[in-house]
C-alpha cells in the first residue's frame, strides 16, 4: 500500500517561502562576495598608483620611512665584527642580571646612502658625544659625521642619519657599546638557572634564532646579511666561555676591581648572525678529539 504524504496547504505555502528566501540569501551574499573582491583589487592598484600623480591618494597611511620596514635596506653589507661581552652571573644592586658589551662592525656600503639601519633591541645603547653609536672609514676614505641617532622601538631598529652619502665601495666601522638584561627568556643571551646540591646556579647562554642577535648586540640581523666574528667573552675565572669557534687566548684581567678571564675564540666563517652562540658557565669539560682509527 502506497503511503500518500499529506502536505497541508499552509505548510506548502511556507516551505515555499523558506526556500524563496534561502536562494535570495545566497543571490545576495555572492553579490557583497563579488563587490569585496572588486574593492580589494581596486584598493591595491591605488597602492600601486601611490607615487605617481595621476589619480586620488586614499592610501590611508603615508609612505614609509626605511626604518619603518622590517627588512634591512640592501645599501649596506657586513663584513666583520669584533664582539665582546661580559655577562654577570650575579644580580647587581637593583636585583637585575646584566650583561655589558661592544661590539664593532666593518662593512662595505653598496648603494648609496646617507642612513645607516642596522638591528638593536632591548639594549641601553652607551652615548658618543651625544650619539648612540662612533663612525669611522677604513683606509683613505674619509667618514661622515653623525647628526642624529635614534631607536625604533617597533622594527628594532638603531638609526644614524649622517651629514652626507657614504660612497659605493668604501668600508666604514661602526661601534657600539651596551648594556642589557641578562634574562631567563630565551631570547639572545639569556640567564639559565639550576640547583646543585641545593644551590642555585647561574649559566648565560644563547638563543639567537631567529631575530634574537639583535637582543645580545647590534647587528644586521638577516639571514643573508653574512659576516665572520671575533668574539671575545669576558668572565669570571672560576668559570668557562665557549662560543662558536675554538678558543685562541684566556687571559687574566681586571674590571672594576673584580678578577676576570678574557677568553677570546678564533675568527668565524662567514655566516648568518642567527647561529651564533655563547655560553658562559661553571661546568668542567673534557677535550677530546676524534680517533683518528675510528673515522
Ligand atoms: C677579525 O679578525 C680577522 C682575523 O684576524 C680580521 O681580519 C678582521 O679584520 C677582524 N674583524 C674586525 C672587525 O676587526
Ligand atoms: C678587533 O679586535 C682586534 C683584536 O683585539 C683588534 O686588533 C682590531 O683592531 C679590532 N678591530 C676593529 C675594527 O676595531
Ligand atoms: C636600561 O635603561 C632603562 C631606563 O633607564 C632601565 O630601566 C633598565 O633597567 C636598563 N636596562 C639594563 C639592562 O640596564
Amino acid at each position: 500500500m502506497a503511503k500518500v504524504i499529506h502536505v497541508s496547504k499552509n505548510v506548502g505555502l511556507g516551505l515555499l517561502v523558506l526556500a524563496a528566501i534561502a536562494l535570495l540569501t545566497i543571490i545576495a551574499l555572492s553579490v557583497s562576495l563579488d563587490k569585496e573582491k572588486a574593492k580589494k583589487r581596486g584598493g591595491n592598484s591605488e597602492d600601486k598608483a601611490t607615487g605617481s600623480t595621476s589619480g586620488p591618494i586614499t592610501t590611508p597611511f603615508p609612505p614609509k620611512e626605511p626604518w619603518d620596514k622590517y627588512r634591512l635596506p640592501e645599501s649596506l653589507s657586513p663584513v666583520s665584527y669584533n664582539v665582546t661581552l661580559f655577562p654577570r652571573l650575579k644580580p647587581d644592586a637593583n636585583g637585575l642580571y646584566i650583561f655589558t658589551g661592544e661590539s664593532t662592525v666593518v662593512f662595505k656600503c653598496v648603494k648609496e646612502t646617507d642612513l645607516i639601519i642596522i638591528h638593536s633591541n632591548k639594549l641601553n645603547l652607551t652615548n658618543f658625544d651625544g650619539f648612540l653609536a662612533k663612525l669611522s672609514a677604513v683606509g683613505e676614505a674619509s667618514s661622515p659625521s653623525i647628526l642624529k641617532s635614534w631607536l625604533v622601538v617597533k622594527t628594532e631598529y638603531l638609526v644614524l642619519q649622517l651629514s652626507r652619502r657614504l660612497s659605493v665601495g668604501a668600508m666604514y666601522v661602526l661601534h657600539t657599546e651596551f648594556q642589557g638584561e641578562l634574562a631567563d627568556d630565551l631570547e639572545g643571551f639569556y640567564r639559565s638557572e639550576y640547583t646543585d646540591d641545593g644551590v642555585k646556579k647561574v649559566v648565560a647562554t644563547s638563543q639567537m634564532q631567529p631575530t634574537y642577535a639583535r637582543k645580545t648586540f647590534p647587528c644586521f640581523d638577516e639571514p643573508a646579511m653574512k659576516a665572520s666574528f671575533n668574539v671575545t667573552i669576558v668572565h669570571e675565572g672560576e668559570t668557562v666561555a665557549l662560543s662558536n669557534g675554538i678558543k685562541t687566548d684566556s687571559a687574566d684581567s681586571t674590571i672594576d676591581g673584580v678578577p676576570v678571564k678574557v677568553t677570546t675564540f678564533e675568527p668565524t666563517a662567514k655566516m648568518s648572525t642567527y647561529l651564533l652562540g655563547f655560553i658562559v658557565c661553571d661546568f668542567v669539560s673534557i677535550d677530546s678529539m676524534p680517533d683518528s682509527n675510528l673515522l
